[in-house]
């Protein structure tokens, strides 16, 4: 089935809630954040440096991502979350949600999108859809999250 993307409205946060906690790679303390930040836009969409995308199939919203303007920089952009909904994985949902992030990100002038996470087993196939999309491995801080536990940073170059 064909699915759409648009801007997230009001009316979407208890959907994306339900995805959230649907996603079995996310831990409690990542539900709580990845919530937050989807009530921080709601609450001040301009104010919060957030954007968040949609994806839909006929008006059921199965997947987001949201992303924004590195703090102090020029043209860094971050992207922080994003997930698809477990029945609708693997059709193409989460590529497209980073295709139009990215070309908006561009036309806003970015330079370099950075995404980061985990070490964790969990996040294994996540590390894998984020690479085989240009985003490189860069940086890998041992231990950071806990021990055993490294952060990951990767990045996308849109000037190349
Ligand atoms: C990462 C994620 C957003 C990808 O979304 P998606 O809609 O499944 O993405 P796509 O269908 O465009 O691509 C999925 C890719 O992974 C593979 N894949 C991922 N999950 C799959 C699944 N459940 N079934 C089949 N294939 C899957 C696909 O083969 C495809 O491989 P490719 O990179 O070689 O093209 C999704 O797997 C997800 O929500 N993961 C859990 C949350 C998460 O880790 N979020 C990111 C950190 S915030």
């Amino acid at each position: 089935m064909m699915h759409r993307l648009r801007p997230m409205l009001p009316g979407d946060r208890t959907a994306l809630f339900n995805i959230i906690d649907n996603i079995s790679e996310f831990s409690p303390a990542d539900v709580l954040v990845a919530r937050e930040v989807i009530d921080s836009h709601l609450q001040d969409p301009c104010g919060s440096g957030y954007s968040v995308l949609v994806a839909e199939i006929e008006k059921k919203v199965v997947g987001y991502i949201c992303y924004g303007p590195t703090p102090l920089t020029q043209g860094t952009w971050d992207m922080y979350w994003m997930a698809t909904s477990p029945e609708q994985q693997g059709q193409g949902i989460g590529s497209d949600l980073v295709v139009l992030a990215e070309s908006q990100i561009m036309e806003s002038g970015g330079r370099l999108i950075m995404i980061e996470t985990s070490s964790r087993p969990e996040y294994e196939k996540t590390l894998r859809f984020h690479r085989n999309r240009g985003y490189e491995l860069i940086v890998r801080i041992p231990d950071f999250y806990a021990p055993g536990e490294d952060k990951l940073i990767l990045q996308k170059r849109l000037d190349r």
